[in-house]
């Protein structure tokens, strides 16, 4: 029996697909198809796949050509494949011409013609582009705009005031107007995604994720860190038990305005401490431990009274099992690390935390370590403006952060606000 094997990413499955699988299958008696996980197609750069994993395994096995199916998860896969299944042939389309002849020294490699005129990527373009305006600080915003061109089917349109012309917004103006901002985007019928906190109080986002879910719109926190993969497993891993039970809880973020540490004279267009750092510090606080914290206690170094701005934070929180602790700073410098302590051991993301790519399971027993690696890109902005399309497009909010978690980081700087903290 000939075996023969192929692989691809067959999103949104076309024409193209099923003559090269029909001719894989030709050559022999036996076909099996790898498919690309999402995972590994993120590290290979392909962050657009319209269809989950299972959606384009379902529609390769409707062809009824494949024999068998698997899934490619890694670099170095298929020469694994190839000597596991005893593969006698390898085969793909001439786009990759050359790109496997390292393969022949285990199997036999026919690059077959691709069909022309037709491709996942041209599909994907076709379908109407969702235009994305952008408000607030040029720097954010430049990168946004930036990083939306990686990111298929959404492209970026100037917009006014009234955000006419486009069918979303991104809003990074000052966190003191961001109630306002983002109620009338969603007013003018406008999906949004806000740098974090949505709004100065847990009342004024309640009213503005109302306001949203009653006109069918989304709203989300732009909280990059929340996208990332490296991010979203160690969550995962840190809720499994690898670590045990989670005791403690504790985030470092700082940066200082400018390198010598002096925050210059126009402190009002800039953020404080609490709400430039505050949003991402909480995020694996509540994510992991959840918002029913017993008590907290805040200790801030104010720097200017007026305008409320505290050059360094520390939050202490007590819940019924654990506790969790933040340090945040525009006019302080830490080590950026997160520390999830557990009964059994314990996770370390190293400095700068929130953009990192890497984190270390730790343990008594040194031998037990483990590291683990994910691809990162555009700091994760990438991917957050991939789930914002994506969420719009299924008209369902995507569960990278809830809403729960967005009105518990508003309910900080709501009382940060109030005054309920103490100072040094
Ligand atoms: N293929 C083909 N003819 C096409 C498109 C794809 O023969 N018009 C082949 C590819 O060469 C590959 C397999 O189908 O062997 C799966 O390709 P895949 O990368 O999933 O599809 P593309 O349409 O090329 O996707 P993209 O546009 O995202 O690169």
């Amino acid at each position: 029996m000939v075996k023969v094997i192929t692989y691809g990413t067959y999103d949104l499955l076309h024409y193209g697909h099923i003559r090269l699988l029909e001719r894989a299958k030709a050559l022999g008696d036996y076909l099996i198809v790898g498919i690309t996980s999402d995972d590994y197609d993120k590290t290979r750069g392909k962050i657009n796949n319209q269809q989950s994993l299972m959606e384009r395994i379902a529609a390769v096995k409707e062809t009824g050509i494949a024999d068998e199916i698997l899934v490619e998860e890694y670099e170095g896969q298929k020469i694994d494949d190839i000597r596991r299944l005893s593969i006698d042939i390898f085969t793909v389309g001439s786009d990759w011409e050359g790109c496997f002849d390292y393969l022949n020294e285990y199997c036999k490699v026919i690059y077959l013609p691709r069909t022309e005129g037709v491709s996942s990527s041209e599909i994907r373009t076709e379908k109407r582009k969702l235009a994305i305006g952008t408000v607030g600080e040029n720097s954010l915003c430049q990168k946004f705009i930036r990083e939306m061109q990686y990111v298929n089917g959404v492209e970026h349109k100037e917009c006014n005031q009234d955000f006419l012309g486009v069918d979303a917004v991104y809003i990074a103006t000052h966190p003191d107007k961001h109630y306002e901002d983002v109620g009338r985007a969603l007013r003018a019928g406008k999906h949004v995604i806000c740098e974090s906190p949505i709004a100065r109080s847990e009342a004024d986002c309640q009213e503005l994720l109302t306001l949203a879910r009653d006109n069918r719109l989304i709203l989300i926190d732009a909280i990059k860190t929340a996208y990332s993969t490296a991010y979203s497993r160690l969550l995962v891993l840190a809720k499994s038990g690898k670590i045990g039970e989670i005791v403690s809880v504790d985030s470092v973020c700082t940066s200082l305005e400018d390198k010598a540490g002096e925050m210059g004279v126009e402190l009002s267009s800039k953020q404080n401490s609490i709400c430039a750092w505050g949003p991402t510090a909480l995020l694996p606080i509540f994510q992991l431990l959840g918002s029913n914290y017993k008590s907290k206690s805040v200790i801030s170094k104010i720097i200017d009274e007026s305008l409320n701005f505290d050059g360094f934070t520390k939050i202490d929180f007590l819940y019924e099992k654990s506790v969790a602790s933040l340090k945040v700073g525009k006019a302080a410098k830490a080590e950026g690390e997160l520390i999830i302590t557990g009964t059994k051991g314990y996770i370390y993301v190293p400095a700068p935390w929130w953009k990192t790519d890497y984190f270390e399971v730790r343990f008594e027993d040194q031998t037990k370590n483990k590291r683990y690696f994910y691809q990162l890109d555009g700091e994760g902005i990438r991917y957050e403006i991939v789930a914002f399309a994506k969420s719009i497009e299924s008209q369902k909010k995507n569960l990278y952060i809830s809403d729960e978690t967005s009105l518990s980081i508003c309910k900080v700087i709501e009382d940060y606000y109030k005054g309920e903290y103490s100072r040094i």
